[in-house]
């Protein structure tokens, strides 16, 4: 691979690595059949990667966004469930790093660096994908409080987060500019916290249904300023689709060696299947796509290191690593014929898990538009 990691990069790489194969690879299965797992979450609390990418003075581990996806890729090669969860947690918590207040700041990271959990609050019911329609509202309170109402749905990390950054309307006649982002902790009054989702995949991570019944806030709930709601979550969403590159790559990656060692070693017409062209050519998409997936995800990733915009560019990463993820797990699944169809071999797991990565945090239809439009309009 061209891209070059830091030297420091490159250990936590390693140390990632190994805390995967030994403590998230062996609870993937488990999750799927009980859904979050506490233990975990206190494991990756311990090994200090819950605050990697925080500075140091906040608890964290100074990681930088390249860093973060290292983190998220490897963890994804044992479990795109935990994955995920560090994702939407990371996604959640970075609003408060980019747009709180000192206050704000000094308050919430060095809980989110010693393991408390965050959501992120966008999507509602009626529907996902036309953010900048959401219905949810917030009303001043006469204390110089807020009063919100509403309710939101497909909450990754619901019911299991400590604080959850909720958008909504301030302004219900402005469109995208009358929304704002409000810091809401998971006891406060008005918040009902519905059942977990019985979901078809990415079963680790809690998925619930929100409702604010006049959820009174403190005057400093409000994150960053009235109004810029939507372009913080928009914003916050160009980041977190670079991690749903890395989830892709890492749940292909794990797919895709589970394939190997079973094509190395099924016996049919007297040599291993992988000794025929079939299963090779299969191989050979695979291997090329998931270094691709790596390079885009990494390139993106050091993108916004940098502070430029990459909203075209995650756009194209989650894309392109979410639908092909799906079609390398299906791939490996009919390389494994009807072991592949079992749950013993796993792969069929990572099937259900990966459609996630074609819906979650942008369709595929929301962004072939978003790219389809950008490149139509450039000159
Ligand atoms: N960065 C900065 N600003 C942005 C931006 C970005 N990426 N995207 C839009 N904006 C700005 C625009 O520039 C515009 O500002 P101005 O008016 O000042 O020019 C403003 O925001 C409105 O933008 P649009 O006109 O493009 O807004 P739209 O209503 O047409 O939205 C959309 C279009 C891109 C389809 C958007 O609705 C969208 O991304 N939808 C998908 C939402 C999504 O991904 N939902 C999943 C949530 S993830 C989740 O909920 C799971 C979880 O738990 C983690």
């Amino acid at each position: 691979m061209m891209f070059q990691f830091t030297e420091e990069q490159k250990m936590i790489r390693e140390m990632v690595r190994e805390f995967t194969k030994k403590e998230v690879e062996p609870r993937d299965k488990w999750m799927d059949e009980n859904g979050f797992d506490y233990e975990l979450h206190k494991k990756l609390t311990q090994a200090g990667l819950m605050g990697i990418h925080l500075e140091e003075k906040y608890g964290g581990g100074g990681g930088d966004p390249v860093t973060s996806i290292i983190v998220i890729h490897e963890i994804a090669k044992g479990s795109a469930s935990a994955a995920l969860f560090l994702d939407a947690n990371w996604l959640a918590a970075d609003l408060i790093l980019y747009h709180g207040t000192e206050a704000q700041k000094d308050k919430y990271l060095p809980q989110a660096a010693q393991g408390k959990i965050f959501a992120f609050g966008l999507t509602e019911a009626s529907g996902g994908s036309d953010a900048a329609a959401i219905k949810s509202t917030v009303v001043p309170a006469a204390d110089g409080g807020w009063v919100m109402n509403g309710g939101k749905a497909w909450i990754t990390n619901s019911g299991v987060a400590d604080y959850y950054i909720i958008l909504a309307k301030t302004d219900p006649e402005a469109g995208a500019k009358g929304i704002s982002a409000f810091i809401v902790p998971k006891d406060a009054e008005g918040l009902a916290i519905g059942k977990f989702e019985d979901k078809m995949g990415m079963r680790g991570s809690a998925t619930c249904e929100l409702a604010f019944n006049n959820l009174r806030l403190p005057a400093d709930a409000l994150l960053g300023q009235l109004g810029m709601g939507f372009k913080y979550a928009m914003q916050a969403l160009d980041g977190a689709r670079i991690s749903i590159g890395a989830i892709a790559a890492g749940l292909s990656e794990h797919a895709m060696n589970i394939a190997r060692s079973y094509a190395n070693e099924r016996v049919c017409f007297g040599k291993p299947i992988g000794k025929f062209q079939g299963i090779q050519f299969k191989f050979a998409d695979m291997a090329a796509e998931i270094r691709a997936m790596e390079l885009m995800t990494y390139d993106t990733a050091k993108m916004k290191a940098e502070g430029l915009r990459h909203t075209l560019e995650a756009a194209e990463t989650k894309l392109f690593s979410g639908t092909r993820c799906t079609q390398i797990c299906l791939e490996c699944q009919q390389i494994l014929g009807g072991n592949g169809y079992s749950k013993e071999f796993h792969v069929e797991r990572f099937v259900r898990d990966a459609k996630l990565l074609e819906i979650g945090e942008g369709t595929n239809e929301i962004l072939r538009m978003l790219i389809g439009g950008t490149v139509l309009a450039q000159k």
